[in-house]
């Protein structure tokens, strides 16, 4: 049976305020990484319940995602146009991406901060709580969430295990050549649909009791590469093939388009996921949102256009 992962209240950073907009108006809330796997979903979720600020760096991929709420273009290197992008905002999701770049973090913090937010909720992951978990993402994500916690803001942090939404970097070779192709076929991650990331976001964003908590977001059950071919053949109502990578192979593909220190990071996030230390499934995503964590089965069924 796996190891539960429980959702934590951590003992620093204690709240200040719990996420509320003026009486009587729907809180403005800024969500950064909008056009991200995560962010994106966000966006769509608060859209009826929020008047919402969406970062984006280019406006036309807003746009391609049809995402709803305002659209205010900052990168985070911009202060200034980070500071015109918080501007009466109450809460903020905070989604960082780049592990050589720990500036981002202080740069969004700081803008809402003097912005009078109230709220931030962070985009963390998962492995940050393995005390085995030394690569520079995770010592990245770590250093954010200290960041959070000595903001001044109230705060919520959501480490989140694999997004679903990685299958999709395997779309280009099912559609072409039937084939899944990835490192560590074997090894089972209870990956999360990050629509269900989203909906704890909206959750912690827009209602009480959430402030002070780090919430552990995993899937229903862990799976493998190979595992999640196997469903993705199943739905697709064709036959898949795995082939494994080797370790020099992944790396390759990673330096394609990643700096040498985060390309090294994956690796060894990769060797981490090869000794079961991702399989563990947490039931916070029912806790927080009532309903229960999406089976990679319907996150397929619902994507399966694109492969
Ligand atoms: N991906 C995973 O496997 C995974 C697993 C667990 C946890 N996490 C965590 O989730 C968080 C997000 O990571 P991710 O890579 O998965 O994110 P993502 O979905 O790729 O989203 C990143 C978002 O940030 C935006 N962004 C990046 N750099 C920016 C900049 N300089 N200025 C303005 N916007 C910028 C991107 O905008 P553009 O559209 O313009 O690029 C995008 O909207 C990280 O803390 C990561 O450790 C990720």
């Amino acid at each position: 049976m796996d190891r539960a992962v429980e959702p934590v209240a951590e003992p620093v950073g204690e709240p200040v305020a719990e996420p509320v907009g003026e009486p009587g108006e729907r809180p403005r809330i800024v969500v950064t990484g909008a056009t991200g796997a995560v962010g994106r979903h966000v966006a769509r979720l608060l859209a009826p319940v929020a008047r919402t600020r969406l970062v984006v760096r280019d406006p036309a991929r807003a746009a391609d995602l049809r995402l709803p709420g305002e659209v205010a273009v900052a990168d985070y290197r911009d202060a200034p146009a980070l500071e015109r992008a918080m501007a009466g905002a109450d809460a903020v999701f905070v989604v960082t991406a780049d592990p050589m770049r720990p500036a981002d973090d202080e740069n969004i913090l700081a803008a809402a901060r003097s912005a009078g937010a109230r709220h931030a909720v962070r985009l963390s992951w998962l492995a940050v709580a393995d005390p085995g978990a030394d690569d520079l993402i995770a010592r990245w994500n770590r250093n954010g969430e200290r960041l959070l916690h000595a903001s001044g803001l109230s705060w919520t942090v959501l480490r989140m295990r694999t997004p679903m939404s990685n299958a999709l970097s395997w779309a280009p070779s099912v559609r072409a050549e039937g084939v899944v192709r990835a490192l560590g076929g074997t090894a089972r991650t209870a990956c999360v649909d990050p629509r269900d990331v989203a909906a704890v976001a909206v959750r912690a964003l827009t209602e009480p009791g959430h402030a002070g908590r780090t919430y552990a977001l995993t899937g229903p059950e862990p799976l493998s590469a190979r595992d999640q071919t196997r469903v993705l053949s199943r739905v697709l109502n064709r036959p898949l093939r795995f082939e494994e990578l080797t370790a020099e192979q992944a790396l390759r593909r990673w330096r394609a388009r990643l700096p040498e220190p985060v390309a090294q990071a994956l690796l060894e996030a990769a060797r981490r996921r090869g000794a079961g230390e991702a399989a563990a499934v947490a039931h916070t995503v029912a806790e927080v949102t009532g309903e229960p964590a999406t089976p990679f089965e319907t996150w397929a069924k619902e994507h399966a256009e694109h492969f």
